[in-house]
């Protein structure tokens, strides 16, 4: 029922303008993901905890369980044991429309090379 909730979030698309960026690395920023995280683009996100970001947009999967969606990929980073609960990425708490907003950050972003 959770995914049928999330559908309208597919619907919005993933184009990112500049103030949705500025707004997605400042959440990046105040809730560590860089602590654990590479992801491009994005000063101070260098950790090697978890997996790099750098090729969201062109990953099959999404934690290597579900398929590599805008709506998965916003309810894994807003609730990750929601999506797998043997997950070892931290729920940060944070609202769907922040997930949403980090989401599409990392399409644009991690174009992968
Ligand atoms: C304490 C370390 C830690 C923090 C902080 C953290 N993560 Fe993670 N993250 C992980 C680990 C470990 C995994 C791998 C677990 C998994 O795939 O289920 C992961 C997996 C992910 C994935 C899936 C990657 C893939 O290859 O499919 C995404 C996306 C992600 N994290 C985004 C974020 C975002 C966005 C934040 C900040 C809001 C964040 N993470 C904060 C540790 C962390």
């Amino acid at each position: 029922m959770k995914v049928l909730l999330l559908l309208p979030l597919a619907l919005i698309g993933c184009d990112s303008d500049p103030a949705d960026q500025d707004a997605a690395r400042a959440l990046i920023d105040a809730n560590g993901c860089g602590t654990c995280h590479r992801i491009p683009e994005t000063e101070g996100a260098d950790g090697l905890t978890g997996p790099p970001l750098t090729a969201m947009s062109r990953q099959v999967y999404v934690a290597g369980v579900v398929p590599n969606t805008p709506d998965m990929l916003t309810a894994f980073i807003a609730d990750p044991q929601a999506i797998d609960p043997r997950s070892a990425m931290p729920d940060l708490g944070l609202s769907l429309e922040e997930a949403r907003l980090i989401g599409e950050y990392l399409y644009a972003v991690g174009g992968g090379s």
